[in-house]
């Protein structure tokens, strides 16, 4: 296996894999991308205050999270459709986290089941959820979560509607997609990415299939955005799944103390403080920049977790040391994922 020494090394052994389509999709943000450059920007204009000649002979990294005991203060962030980004998609993912003892919070729009991801998983997964219009749907899929012996669930508040990525639209990454000679030109020069592509089954939505008149990502993706996205939800909602779930329910796509204490009032165990990876609403503050005022309000009573820029374990410590109980992973997983499966 080749070495990578940082983030870069494995973002750029990513790149070399994939086609622009698929990089477009993974690395862009929404509208001009301010969001996702202050998310990282964010952690590197925090310092560290370095005191020296204490005593770091023992170190560990472990931290208890709802209980439990983790080797590791970093997350698997919910990313959907991983399958484009390497033939196991999710499945060594899971594998991959498991072991380090890495908490994988598994997508709604995960390309393998939530079973079958709970069966390649060794270690913890969380299930992550959006208010869709479908009560039924949702709780048949709590249930399959629960069945599967899913720890928490993660409820992603920040997509009301889906956020416009302009580099999605540039590269035809739409439903349904817009393939040109360009793209399948530059396909064709991804030969390895195309075979895992053409491995298996289609790549879909896999825990939606189903619902709409055909199983494959272009029907299911429309019957998600035109029949089940539910831009009027509101806290109400919430409580209604709390109802229905008495394990951990985390909170995600909170950026102000306001929003972290109606989330508590709610009932949620616990916080992510997070724009959606710069995803969604372009002009979001970062999320580092969120933390501190989050962790005030609720930080005594509450778990709060942050994603959003996460690069190195410099700011995985600088996210803790302002008063993050751990950190998620969006974009670096999928890196590691398409550069070299599990391993990576
Ligand atoms: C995401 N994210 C996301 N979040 C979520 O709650 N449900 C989802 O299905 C997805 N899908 C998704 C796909 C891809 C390709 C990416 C990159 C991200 C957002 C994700 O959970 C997380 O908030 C961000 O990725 C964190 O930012 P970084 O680590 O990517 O900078």
């Amino acid at each position: 296996m080749r070495s990578f020494h940082t983030i870069e090394d494995v973002h750029r052994a990513a790149r070399r894999r994939l086609p622009k389509m698929v990089t477009g999709f993974v690395d862009g943000g929404a509208d001009g991308e301010w969001t996702l450059r202050a998310n990282e920007a964010a952690f590197d204009g925090v310092t560290f205050r370095p005191r020296n000649l204490v005593d770091v002979g023992h170190r560990r990294t472990g931290v208890t999270v709802f209980g439990e005991e983790l080797p590791t203060p970093v997350m698997l962030a919910p990313a959907g459709l991983a399958r484009l980004v390497h033939a196991e998609g999710e499945l060594d993912a899971a594998r991959g986290a498991g072991r380090q003892g890495a908490v994988f919070a598994v997508s709604i729009a995960s390309s393998r089941s939530l079973e079958d991801i709970a069966d390649a998983a060794s270690g913890p997964l969380w299930f992550q959820l959006y208010l869709w219009k479908s009560r039924d749907l949702l709780a048949s899929l709590v249930e399959r979560a629960r069945g599967a012996g899913y720890q928490a669930l993660c409820l992603t508040i920040d997509v009301p509607i889906v956020g416009k990525r302009p580099r999605d639209l540039r590269n035809g990454m739409t439903i349904p997609p817009r393939i040109s000679v360009g793209s399948a030109l530059d396909a064709a020069v991804h030969p390895r990415w195309l075979y895992g592509l053409a491995r298996g089954d289609k790549i879909t939505f896999s825990n939606l299939v189903g619902l709409a008149e055909g199983d494959d990502a272009v029907a299911l993706g429309t019957y998600v955005n035109t029949q089940l996205i539910d831009p009027s939800a509101g806290w109400e909602e919430l409580e209604w799944l709390r109802d229905l779930w008495d394990g951990p329910l985390v909170v995600k796509g909170i950026l102000t103390p306001e929003d972290a204490q109606r989330a508590i009032a709610a009932g949620a165990d616990g916080v992510v403080v997070s724009n959606h990876g710069g995803r969604q609403l372009d002009g979001a503050p970062p999320s580092l920049e969120a933390l501190p005022g989050v962790v005030s309000a609720v930080g005594d009573h509450t778990e709060v977790f942050i994603d959003g820029g996460v690069r190195r374990g410099g700011d995985v410590v600088k996210a803790v040391a302002l008063g993050a109980k751990a950190v998620l992973i969006g974009r670096p997983w999928f890196w590691g994922l398409a550069a070299n499966g599990a391993d990576g």
